[in-house]
């Protein structure tokens, strides 16, 4: 950690898609960390006494403005100059939301998506932002979600082991040889957004047609309620548009929607990803299923899910493997991010 207070602050950031996390020492309790999770969006208003714009970011931004609220990382990355400057625009409002120093060590977890035009947009985000005046680094989301799942931690970066990254529009696998890339893998379509839209489409069918919801209540109900363990049936109301207002339970809607995903997503690690890796790489493949498997972003929050993962993989494969994460998948990315920032803060 910076116990030497000359050395630049260490933030770990990750600008996702559906959240936005960062990592850095608490400015009033020494040792401790503070932690923002945010959305990722942002929606404009008219100020009424001046009639200057008004910014309003995250949680805030999607409560009270569901109308217009943009979420300029829908797709992963700022694919366009707009979603660019209106991501530029959501980072800044954070970090002086947040008195986060411009002289700082910032390292970025990014996903590892084959989109050149969106990683660029990215890198000038990052690099147009008021942290990371010192040093500004990127690794990959799935290596800085791993340091903090692993006994290791930083020295992790390492080792050898496949990681495993669960988002909302993307699934990532590949595996890391001292922090290189080996056969990354990403589909968009085994996705949390994917769970969503299918848990709106079930909770119809199991209504009976009574009950839509839209993607964001679909996304509440699985962050709530998902449950691989312990999964309990749940009641919720809806306003009928006539008047009047109707109760209905959900049974089966979500667990089968996290069920499918989850079965698809061991699918792609055991006939997708690996065989791969074992075609182009034997040696790492073999030493690397000797090691845990590591689940990272927010997918892997799900209760029971890692521990699913393990026994549905292990079958499939036909040979035992271990699959851990960190206690807190979505948050581990920035983290590790963090961690790694730490580092390199030391050596400056
Ligand atoms: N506690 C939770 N329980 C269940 N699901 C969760 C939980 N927290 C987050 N999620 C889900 O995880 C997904 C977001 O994961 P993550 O934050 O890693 O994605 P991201 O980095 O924004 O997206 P991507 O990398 O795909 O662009 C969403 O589908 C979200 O609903
Ligand atoms: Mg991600």
């Amino acid at each position: 950690m910076s116990a030497d207070s000359s050395e630049p602050m260490a933030v770990g950031i990750k600008l996702g898609s559906t959240r936005t996390v960062i990592v850095y020492p608490s400015p009033d309790e020494e040792g401790e960390l503070e932690t923002i999770r945010t959305f990722t969006c942002l929606a404009t208003y008219e100020d009424v006494l001046t009639g200057e714009e008004q910014v309003l970011y995250g949680e805030e931004a999607a409560r009270e403005y569901p109308d217009r609220v943009q979420f300029m990382l829908r797709s992963g990355l700022p694919e366009d100059d707009e979603n660019a400057a209106l991501a530029k625009t959501f980072f800044e409002e954070l970090l002086a939301a947040n008195d986060i120093p411009e002289e700082s060590v910032a390292v970025y977890a990014i996903p590892t998506i084959d989109n050149e035009s969106g990683l660029e947009n990215l890198a000038s985000v990052i690099e147009d932002s008021a942290v990371g005046g010192e040093l500004i680094r990127s690794y990959p989301e799935s290596l800085c979600g791993a340091i903090p799942a692993l006994e290791n931690e930083l020295a992790a970066i390492n080792d050898i082991f496949v990681a495993v990254n669960m988002g909302s529009t993307n699934l990532e696998a590949c595996a890391y040889r001292r922090g290189e890339q080996l056969v990354p893998v990403t589909t968009g379509s085994i996705t949390g957004n994917e769970i969503d839209r299918r848990i709106a489409n079930y909770v119809e069918e199991e209504t009976q047609g009574r009950v839509n919801i839209d993607q964001t209540t679909a996304r509440e109900y699985k962050e709530e309620h998902a449950d691989f363990d312990s999964f309990e049936p749940f009641t919720d109301i809806i306003q009928k548009p006539g008047g009047g207002s109707h109760e209905f339970t959900i049974e089966d809607s979500v667990m089968n929607a996290c069920n499918e995903y989850l079965d698809e997503a061991v699918d792609e690690v055991a006939n997708g990803f690996l065989p791969e890796l074992a075609n182009s790489y034997m040696k790492v493949y073999k030493l690397a299923l000797e090691k845990p498997i590591v689940l990272t972003g927010g997918m892997a929050c799900v209760p029971g899910i890692v521990e699913a993962f393990e026994t549905r993989l292990s079958e499939e494969l036909q040979r035992e493997v271990t699959v851990v994460s960190a206690d807190r998948p979505d948050l581990s990315p920035a983290q590790g991010a963090h961690l790694i920032a730490s580092r390199l803060a030391e050596d400056l």
